[in-house]
């Protein structure tokens, strides 16, 4: 059987190998779905499982479009990785309208509350943080400890604490599911990732119950080479914590020069899968959509893409080198 999740089965642990997946798609396009259920063993809802989508006025929730994901997952025999609780994007805005720290938490903790209790027994695991680190350079020196508190509600109301909080609640309202903390641009060296790996630190030190860390793995530039020798070491500092790892949401785009991006980008992504097979703690290699058909990001009714060529599976999803490297790297490992 040639297929990234029939490889995944074989790897000796249990190993996932996702995409995120978007309801629009999966709805009107029948190849679309039988990529998705014949190749991959778990998805990322890309919007359906966000704030603004699921919780779009204060108590009125939405399910429908999250469920229909998760029957489609139960269907093909797939894990729901849920993405994502608490997030500063992807916000109605009556839960940015509130400014009183107080009502802000309770608002987060009942969201929490209702969504991972809704899914209970259903989905696999949580992204229960989103991007919490900041963009702002001040950030690390002003006090804030990395964190990001620009437009992020949660944190302009509670601090750090949220997320000592956010977390609480997830593991309240869905024991057995998996909890990450999930994060961009942490995969090379920096002070981004020192930060990152220091809140993890200080997280386990207070014993909240953090099980992992997505690496989301976006690149950005074509041609861009990433070390994942990097990453492996990044791998290895959460092991020494007792967190688990992942690749959460790799994408590499190819560029105009269609030969040497579709080698890179194979490389790119091989590089990363490879290790995350050969690092115990690292339990899951995931892309953010698999074709270019609808772009790394597939709900694209009215989003535009980001870019149109950083996936596995062409626009005809034909499958690009990426793919046979990525069964390589099954093979190999
Ligand atoms: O469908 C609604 C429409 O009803 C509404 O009127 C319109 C008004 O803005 O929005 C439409 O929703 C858009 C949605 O995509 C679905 O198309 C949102 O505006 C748009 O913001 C949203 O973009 C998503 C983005 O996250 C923000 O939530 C992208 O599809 C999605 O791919 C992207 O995914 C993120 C991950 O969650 C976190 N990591 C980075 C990644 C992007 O690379």
């Amino acid at each position: 059987d040639d297929s990234l999740r029939a490889r995944a089965a074989e790897v000796g642990r249990p190993f996932d190998v996702g995409t995120a997946l978007a309801e629009n798609p999966l709805l009107t396009d029948s190849r679309y779905r039988s990529l998705a259920g014949s190749q991959f063993s778990m998805l990322t809802p890309e919007n359906a499982f966000k704030p603004q989508f699921l919780h779009p006025r204060r108590g009125v929730y939405d399910f429908r479009d999250a469920d229909l994901l998760v029957r489609f997952a139960r269907a093909n025999d797939m894990k729901v990785h849920a993405h994502t609780l608490v997030w500063h994007e992807a916000l109605p805005d009556w839960m940015r309208e509130n400014d009183d720290p107080e009502e802000v938490r309770r608002t987060m903790l009942r969201h929490i509350a209702t969504v991972a209790g809704h899914f209970k027994g259903r989905v696999a695991e949580w992204d229960v943080v989103n991007e919490p680190m900041s963009d702002d350079e001040k950030s690390y020196t002003n006090g804030d400890l990395g964190l990001r508190s620009e437009q992020s509600p949660w944190f302009e109301a509670m601090g750090e604490e949220y997320i000592d909080e956010a977390f609480r609640a997830a593991h309240r309202a869905d024991p057995q599911a998996r909890l990450f903390l999930n994060e961009y641009g942490v995969e090379e060296e920096g002070e981004r990732w020192d930060a990152l790996y220091d809140l993890v630190t200080r997280l386990k030190e207070r014993g909240v119950p953090i099980d992992g860390v997505g690496f989301q793995n976006h690149e950005y530039a074509p041609g861009d080479r990433t070390d994942p020798e990097t990453f492996r070491s990044h791998v290895r500092d959460l092991a020494e914590l007792g967190v688990q790892a992942r690749v959460s949401e790799m994408d590499v785009p190819v560029g105009e020069d269609e030969e040497d991006g579709r080698q890179i980008q194979a490389d790119e992504m091989a590089g990363k899968l490879r290790v995350c097979l050969e690092e115990p703690n690292c339990t899951s290699f995931s892309t953010w959509g698999f074709t270019d058909r609808y772009g790394s990001t597939a709900d694209t009714k009215i989003y535009p893409p980001r870019t149109a060529d950083s996936l596995p599976w062409d626009a005809g999803l034909q499958p690009k080198p990426a793919y046979e490297r990525l069964l390589d790297a099954f093979d190999e490992a």
